[in-house]
């Protein structure tokens, strides 16, 4: 039964009546069900088999993709040779290029098609009396509470019952903890030089309002737009790269007339998803989250999370909140300047700001989990990575068929080197052309070249296509044209 396909349990608990069994099953219930090997399930009912088989799928989805992306070099351990630092990750030579891809086609998609956009790359550190404004050192913290006895370290909010988790110790009362992380400016380690890493890069944007707007003149609605580095000492990790201390965030503060918001939120609420799905995520692992009144940030009118169903569980992606005038009114309060805007009519008011926001690497990990997939023939199985072409950190594997021809290595040498000043193109010339292709498809790679001897006579290469592993001869001169259509 746990052996069912595994296309059938997936489609079975993403069908909408079933979801919420599901539900019930999720993160908590996770390491229980694990534990039961398949024999002790078989008097189950079906249902019970089938959440206890989508559960394994996913824990082990979860182990493959991790394992792909240090064999491969997408993601590495940060510090990993002193036995790594709990929360931080470095980006391999093809993590590198997937994150940048993600940036570039955010960049271009929310800011330089968009006339009414601009974008701002802001400093990490700023004046602390910017986060005192934006209420970050009072509110930007989570409930903690301590082990008396192992001295780990839990989320109040995440604790089920009032035992250590790890220890069954006795737990501190809850305080609150401050997520920023705090650097000190200048030779001396005194409060007075007390400085911040940015836990979330809008602010470098609020503070920059007046100066914006006077260089661009805009007229509302307009947004300025910023991608960068942002520090949060979270309390409790784990998910690979779901939840890190250093990360990237995407930020878009969208400013419009105060009684618009709502018309704007839903506008951008409606983008964000069809970005996801243009970039190839099924609507059926995408859901929205309308974060209860009681429970919003500090400065929000509204929060949607747009939630994606990661191996472990439905979990946020992306958030959309609705700021209102809250940042720019503090910041005009605490600097004394005035941060209203001024209309066509002359009149001045404080804009309300709607914020897509979103970090890299959430979206790295949700495109890897929905690209992989292992497709089992008669003698091995071929793992693939559908990525977007967009975003796959390889575009084009030129490969001679044999490495000892110097005739087949010059042409496709020639060919690589052409490409290359276009595309981020791959040599590989080892092994066979059958353990190429898999080691491309691994990686995501949408295309291969071939040169063979038919190569040198009749001045074409065979180009195989990833998903459907179909081949087709394409002249050399064409193939810049070919890839530059299917890659756009
Ligand atoms: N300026 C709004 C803001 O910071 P948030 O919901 O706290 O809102 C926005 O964060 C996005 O940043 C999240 O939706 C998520 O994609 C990403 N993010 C937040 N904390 C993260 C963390 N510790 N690790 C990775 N990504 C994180």
């Amino acid at each position: 039964m746990i052996n069912a396909s595994i296309e059938n349990m997936i489609d079975f608990f993403c069908d909408k009546r079933n979801r919420s069994t599901w539900h019930k099953l999720r993160i908590a219930n996770f390491p229980r069900f694990v534990k039961y090997p398949t024999s002790q399930v078989s008097g189950w009912g079906l249902t019970s088999c089938l959440q206890i088989g989508y559960i394994e799928y996913m824990a082990d989805l979860m182990e493959k993709i991790v394992s792909l992306c240090k064999r491969r070099g997408f993601v590495f351990p940060s510090s990993e040779i002193y036995g790594g630092i709990g929360g931080f990750w470095d980006f391999g030579p093809l993590g590198v290029e997937l994150k940048n891809n993600i940036k570039s086609w955010w960049w271009q998609t929310m800011v330089q098609i968009r006339e009414e956009v601009v974008g701002l790359d802001s400093t990490i550190i700023h004046n602390p009396k910017v986060w005192q404004a934006s209420g970050h050192t009072l509110s930007f913290t989570d409930p903690l509470r301590e082990c008396k006895s192992c001295h780990q370290r839990f989320r109040a909010d995440q604790l089920k019952g009032e035992k250590c988790p790890e220890c069954g110790g006795k737990l501190t009362e809850v305080k609150q903890f401050n997520l920023m992380f705090e650097t000190f400016i200048g030779s001396a380690k005194e409060t007075a030089n007390k400085a911040y890493l940015r836990p979330e890069t809008c602010q470098g944007i609020f503070v920059n309002f007046a100066n914006v707007v006077d260089t661009i003149q805009p007229k509302l609605p307009f947004g300025i737009a910023q991608i960068g580095k942002g520090f949060r000492n979270e309390i409790t990790l784990g998910n690979f790269i779901f939840r890190d201390r250093e990360f990237e965030m995407m930020e878009l503060e969208y400013f419009v007339k105060p009684g618009e918001d709502e018309k704007w939120f839903d506008y951008w609420l409606k983008e964000r998803l069809n970005w996801y799905l243009d970039l190839g995520i099924s609507k059926k692992n995408l859901r929205f989250f309308e974060h209860p009144k009681k429970a919003l940030a500090h400065y929000s009118k509204r929060t949607v999370d747009i939630e994606y169903q990661f191996p472990f569980g439905w979990a946020e992606l992306e958030g959309m909140a609705n700021r209102t005038d809250f940042d720019l009114k503090n910041h005009a309060k605490s600097s004394g300047k005035d941060l209203r805007f001024q209309d066509e009519k002359g009149e001045k008011l404080y804009p309300y700001v709607i914020e897509p926001s979103v970090g890299v690497e959430r979206i790295a990990l949700a495109l890897l989990t929905e690209g992989y997939r292992e497709e089992k023939d008669k003698k091995e199985t071929r793992v693939v990575l559908a990525l977007n072409p967009k975003i796959a950190p390889v575009k084009v594997a030129v490969f001679p068929l044999l490495p000892n021809k110097p005739a087949l290595v010059k042409k496709a040498r020639e060919i690589y080197d052409d490409l290359k000043n276009c595309f981020n193109v791959a040599w590989d010339d080892r092994g066979n052309i059958g353990k190429r292709y898999y080691s491309q498809d691994e990686i995501g790679t949408p295309f291969c070249i071939t040169v063979d001897f038919e190569t040198l006579e009749d001045k074409k290469v065979t180009v195989r296509d990833r998903d459907s592993m179909k081949q087709e001869r394409i002249a050399i001169d064409k193939l810049k044209e070919f890839f530059q259509t299917k890659l756009a």
